[in-house]
């Protein structure tokens, strides 16, 4: 048995930040299942949302936060969020981020939702370059522990407390790890879906791991689907960031026609959502595979040298920014829902903590204001690393983990794949009761399948199956409890009901 005073799965931004703060009070250790660095915040291209600039105040940064979520936002929440943002990006500039400036004043960039100017970014790979700070800080910490390709397996909850974690670890065997408090930040579950903008690491572990613990687990019916992502064999999902549209990015459908004076007056600049329902519609409506992005009028040197990494990605697949058009489909890109958590990250089960995308804080309500969660995984992680220090000493036993069940991975992959089609088809961009129903009981029969299967090795892609199973659940059993359309849940039975 290892013991730590703290004990955090995932090393994204999240998991990252509260290992640098929480080390203030005691050791760390970050049990993170592939490298370091492999998360989705190191794929981020946009950048963070803070209210920054010259004519912007925290107050426009809430106002704008509450319009996307639609209601559904926990407004203390969100105040907190915003009131955090100017110290937390100064906080990641002290560990030694950089971000684009002129004159000594930050930059900052548009984003579909926003009435200001208010992304900070480091060109268009600004996950990279904080992902690469946070690490840097924390291989500095001696008080940190990392162990890459460790797996967590389960949390450790001892008479409704959590006392630590099990986790498997590649070519060291399984290990349980005791600690006073333990966070989950394991980040998102796009591997749901066919298309996704997330890398392989995104099965919703935590959202498993979460489940079987007992922890609150809600608003997973709130996926949120990106827009903007290449459609092109070579290049699958690679997200263009919303900056290219808040740049002066045009959508187009194949006759050329700009379709979004058709959907919201705020064009291509309305929230995402909205965005991308309208441009689901387009192509249902022509019956096309995928709609444009035009950058073409725009100045060639600025917007080569804000997106450098698209440029070269795209000219890597004969896309040529200043002569073609982009071909984009949406993908899901985003959890709104998760844990739910207080201010501190506290989650329903004493000593458990989440924070990051696998959170449910209450800052997104019904729909995530671009550019938001990097600042929610900052701010919250910090919050959380705070309210550990009142918890218990690290516990001396810890009791045994629940036996794990793998199966062949043929077969995982086989109820894989049969889950993301189900997902795709049934719990997309827009739903239908029945189709609900429908992914209900598909969900619900392979999560049997997989049951009933034989015990197989270990496998990590089998334990992530499973978890994406259970995953599924929430967002099918949220999507037909949510009797209304609001935000990014849509259900086409209720359209009538005026809410698009
Ligand atoms: P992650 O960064 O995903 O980290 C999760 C960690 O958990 C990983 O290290 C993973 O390996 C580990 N893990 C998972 N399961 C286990 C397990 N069982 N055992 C051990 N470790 C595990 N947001 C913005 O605000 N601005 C943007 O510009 C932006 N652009 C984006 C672009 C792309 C392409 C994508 C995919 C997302 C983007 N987002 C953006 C969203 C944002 O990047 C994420 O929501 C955020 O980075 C999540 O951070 P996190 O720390 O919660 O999780
Ligand atoms: C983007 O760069 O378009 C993604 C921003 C985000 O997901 O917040």
């Amino acid at each position: 048995m290892e013991q730590f005073d703290y004990v955090v799965v995932g090393s994204g931004l999240a998991g990252l930040t509260f290992a640098l703060k929480a080390a203030a009070s005691g050791t760390v250790a970050v049990l993170t299942k592939a490298e370091i660095q492999e998360s989705n915040t190191s794929y981020a291209q946009g950048g963070i949302a803070a209210a920054v600039g010259e004519s912007d105040s925290w107050q426009l940064h809430e106002e704008d936060t509450l319009v996307a979520g639609a209601g559904l936002c926990d407004p203390e929440a969100v105040r907190f969020l915003v009131r955090e943002a100017p110290a937390a990006i100064t906080w990641l500039t002290e560990i030694g981020a950089r971000f684009d400036s002129a004159d000594g004043i930050l930059a900052l960039g548009r984003e579909g939702g926003h009435s200001r100017h208010r992304i900070v970014h480091h060109a268009d790979k600004t996950g990279w370059e904080i992902e690469r700070a946070v690490t840097e800080a924390v291989r500095r910490d001696p008080r940190v522990t990392v162990f890459e390709n460790a797996f967590a397996t389960d949390l450790l909850v001892d008479q409704g407390r959590c006392v630590g974690v099990a986790a498997r670890l590649i070519h060291r065997g399984d290990r349980r790890f005791a600690a006073r408090a333990t966070l989950v930040a394991t980040g998102g579950c796009g591997r749901l879906y066919t298309h996704t903008t997330n890398p392989r690491i995104a099965t919703g572990d935590g959202i498993g791991l979460g489940a079987r613990a007992g922890a609150r687990i809600e608003n997973m019916e709130f996926m949120q689907f990106h827009p903007t992502t290449l459609y092109h064999p070579q290049l699958r999902s690679f997200l263009i960031t919303e900056a290219v549209r808040g740049a002066g990015g045009t959508l187009r459908n194949h006759l050329g026609t700009r379709f979004m004076y058709d959907y919201d007056g705020r064009l291509e600049l309305a929230p995402r959502d909205i965005v991308a329902r309208a441009i689901d519609a387009e192509m249902k409506r022509l019956d096309t595979w995928c709609v444009y992005l035009d950058v073409a009028h725009l100045p060639r040197e600025e917007i080569e040298e804000e997106f450098p990494t698209i440029s070269e990605r795209l000219e890597s697949v004969g896309i040529h920014l200043f002569k073609d058009w982009i071909p984009v489909v949406p993908a899901q890109h985003y959890a709104c829902g998760g844990l739910t958590t207080d201010l501190g990250g506290r989650t329903s089960v004493a000593g458990l903590y989440a924070a990051g995308e696998v959170a449910n804080t209450g800052v997104h309500g019904a729909n995530r204001l671009a550019s938001n969660s990097l600042l929610e995984a900052l701010v919250f992680a910090s919050s959380a690393a705070e309210a550990v220090r009142s918890e218990p000493a690290t516990p001396t036993t810890l009791p045994a983990p629940a036996p794990l069940h793998c199966v062949n991975e043929n077969d995982a992959v086989r109820i894989r794949r049969a889950l993301q089609k189900t997902m795709t088809e049934q719990a997309g961009i827009v739903r239908t009761t029945r189709g609900l129903e429908e992914a209900r009981s598909a969900v619900a029969g392979l999560a049997e399948q997989y049951r009933k299967l034989p015990g197989a090795a270990f496998s990590a892609y089998s334990i992530e199956t499973e978890n994406l199973l259970a995953t599924a659940s929430f967002v099918v059993e949220g999507a037909l409890a949510r009797k209304e359309n609001v935000g990014l849940h849509f259900n086409a039975d209720f359209a009538s009901n005026g809410s698009q």
